[in-house]
């Protein structure tokens, strides 16, 4: 019986990059998975694909900034699931407008997207966890939560707020039966990391990118999805709180 099998799980923007492998990894362990996404179509595709392949897949339309779609997609899942086990809030989006010039909304959408969402679905899943008896929460934070990176203020920033709250969400439900954990990938080969470095050149960044890690690669999305995967099993099970660095060696420098 492999450590996953008959879980439930949900993972936000599951339709792409660390995500979609992270649905991918539950899968093949057995476990029931829910991927919300904002791309519908993306999300509807890969979910039908894993279930033409045998496996319990749903796909719920999420955007996870609102606080609606966040309450139904723990209600729906709890619906058509019976429970939760595994809550990992993956969406994050990046926006590198240089603080002098970044106009307040943009700011918001960061805030919102990567920060408010995480408060919101474990807001929602808490609940679930604390009548069931116990759960657990897996956040994708990243590097800039630690250290800052540059040119990214704003993303650093809600990076830096997911770190404190999975370490304040861990020590305040440890007595639930509830643990809740972050990985902190650098630079990882995914579609947001093609979208922020640009078409031109593509390849010849990643070289260079590459170099900073000094296990001299990017992080794939199977690097994170494995890391994601054993802090939410119960091979972690005395971990909470913490900050799994999957960065190549890129913060121990
Ligand atoms: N790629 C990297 O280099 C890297 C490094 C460190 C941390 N991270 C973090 O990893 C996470 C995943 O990144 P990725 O590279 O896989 O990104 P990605 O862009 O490939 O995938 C993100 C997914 O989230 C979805 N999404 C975006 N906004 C949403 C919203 N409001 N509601 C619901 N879904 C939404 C997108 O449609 C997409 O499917 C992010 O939190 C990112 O900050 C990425």
């Amino acid at each position: 019986m492999s450590e996953h099998a008959n879980k439930v799980v949900i993972v936000t923007g599951g339709a792409s990059g660390i995500g979609r492998q992270t649905v991918k990894e539950f899968v093949i362990q057995g476990a029931k998975v829910a991927l919300a996404d904002l791309n519908r179509a993306a999300g509807e595709e890969y979910a039908t694909e894993l279930r033409d392949a045998g496996h319990d897949v749903l796909f719920l339309y999420a955007d996870v900034s609102k606080e609606a779609d966040c309450e139904n997609l723990i209600r729906t899942v709890v619906e058509h699931f019976g429970r939760l086990d595994v809550l990992v809030n993956n969406v994050g989006i990046e926006i590198s407008t240089p603080i002098h010039e970044m106009p307040l909304n943009e700011w918001e959408k960061m805030q919102a997207v990567n920060v408010t969402s995480v408060f919101l679905n474990t807001k929602h899943a808490l609940r679930v966890f604390l009548e069931q008896g116990g759960g657990t929460i897996v956040n994708v934070c990243s590097v800039s939560g630690l250290v800052a990176w540059p040119n990214i203020a704003a993303y650093n920033a809600t990076k830096g707020g997911v770190l404190m709250l999975t370490k304040s969400i861990a020590i305040d439900y440890a007595k639930h039966n509830i643990r809740c954990n972050c990985v902190c990938p650098s630079i990882v080969d995914t579609p947001f990391t093609n979208a922020s470095i640009g078409a031109e050149n593509l390849e010849a960044i990643k070289k260079e990118k590459a170099k900073l890690n000094p296990i001299g690669r990017l992080g794939t999305p199977e690097d994170v999805a494995n890391a994601i995967l054993f802090l939410a099993s119960d091979k972690a099970s005395f971990i909470t709180g913490s900050a799994l660095t999957v960065d190549g060696g890129y913060t121990a420098i």
